[in-house]
């Protein structure tokens, strides 16, 4: 034991000695636009996926405070083992009604969702192809399929369709083709290029799954996500998301997609087996974000609009946003000490934002990532823009 402590910690001071070791910081107030940071005071959040405001939204919170009251703590096994709460499945409903699938299947985490889903669908002789900035539990996910069915698999370069034909072209003869992407690129801010993924499937007879966590409540007139946002719900065959960002933020995922599908996961996948289910209280709050995000579109339009003008602002002062229309906003700075050092800056001004580098994103490319929420409001949003601008006239950050 000794031995591997000591390992451990040579391991970390590596990380340490690279600047790429992760301090936590902790938060004594709820998730939101402004928060108490332990030894900090009240700072501006954006690096939070509190897309829409809601995880510490009045009727969210006292759902969950409700449920805890009728169901107590959980089920204390899994689900089909010992029950399943009747809340669960009136949010599964809400999820599949919302994301525009005739069903759908929650999880502890979108991790969960994901890491189940392809080992349950895929077999010997299908063919899995992923985008190649698709999320590390896409990674995961198809990794397992491949180790547990023997099924092939290939990366195509990221939003390159030209590359992502020839990779379904040299699949032919698989029984199935299997096209995972992220519907919105945590990294990037991208949107997947969805009208020409269906396209190719459509032309290569494969199967579209889109991991839609950063896009459910973000994209689309009413929030429903990258499908609403090209005028294509009801065009993907499988969407996987999470409950813990825009749809309240405390935790959870779902699969949604035909009922035959979200059954074979109740059957087989091993998260759903072996695991217990969402807390009943997580659950209800989720349902309640759900119901609030279809009776508050203007929620939806306040966010669009706050990252607007964010995109703007911080363009006119002179800093290089990677182009997009979502709310995750990169900007590049370069190296990865600089993104490291800015964020600690900006902190020490009351802004609290993310500084990723290498590896997580490509050499030379570090960034402080952005994330604009409904939450935000307009001042909030010029301190943060003042707060660049004072860091940057410090000598940093300067291209
Ligand atoms: C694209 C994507 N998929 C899945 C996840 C995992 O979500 P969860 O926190 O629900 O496990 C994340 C979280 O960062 C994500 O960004």
């Amino acid at each position: 034991m000794s031995q591997l402590t000591t390992d451990l910690q040579a391991d970390l001071d590596a990380l340490k000695a690279a600047g790429t070791y992760k301090r936590l910081n902790y938060l004594e107030s709820p998730q939101g636009a402004r928060v108490r940071m332990e030894g900090k005071g009240e700072v501006i959040v954006l690096s939070s996926n509190n897309y829409l405001g809601l995880s510490n939204e009045p009727e969210i919170v006292q759902a969950g405070v409700d449920a805890l009251a009728q169901f107590g703590a959980g089920t204390a096994s899994v689900r089909f083992i010992c029950g399943t709460f009747t809340i669960h499945r009136e949010l599964e409903a809400a999820l599949a009604r919302f994301v525009g699938t005739p069903s759908s299947l929650s999880f502890v985490a979108a991790w969960n969702a994901n890491e189940a889903l392809t080992p349950t669908i895929a077999r010997e002789g299908d063919f899995v192809v992923s985008d190649a900035l698709n999320h590390a539990s896409i990674i995961d996910s198809i990794r397992l399929a491949k180790a547990i069915t023997k099924c092939t698999t290939a990366v195509y370069k990221h939003a390159d369709m030209d590359d992502l034909r020839d990779k379904l072209r040299s699949a032919k003869d698989a029984k199935r083709r299997i096209i995972w992407t992220d519907g919105v690129f945590s990294m990037e801010g991208a949107i997947a290029k969805l009208p020409e993924i269906v396209q190719l499937a459509r032309e290569h007879d494969a199967i579209v799954v889109v991991d839609d966590s950063h896009a459910t409540g973000v994209l689309g007139k009413t929030g429903r996500g990258t499908a609403e946002h090209f005028g294509m719900l009801g065009e993907v065959d499988i969407i996987t998301s999470t409950l813990g960002k825009a749809l309240g933020g405390a935790a959870g995922g779902f699969v949604a997609g035909p009922e035959a599908l979200c059954d074979m996961m109740t059957q087989r996948s091993r998260p759903q087996l072996f695991s217990n289910a969402l807390p009943p209280t997580v659950a209800a709050s989720a349902l309640a974000a759900v119901h609030f995000t279809e009776a508050h579109p203007e929620r939806v339009a306040r966010l669009q609009d706050n990252t607007r003008y964010f995109r703007t602002a911080i363009q006119d002062a002179g800093f290089h946003p990677l182009a997009g229309d979502t709310p995750i906003v990169p900007i590049i700075v370069g190296e990865t000490a600089v993104a490291i050092r800015m964020s600690d800056m900006l902190l020490d001004r009351g802004v609290f934002v993310t500084g990723f580098g290498f590896p997580v994103v490509p050499q030379g490319t570090a960034r402080l990532r952005c994330q604009i929420s409904a939450a935000h409001t307009r001042d909030d949003l010029d301190a943060v823009v003042a707060a660049f601008v004072e860091v940057r006239e410090t000598g940093e950050g300067r291209r």
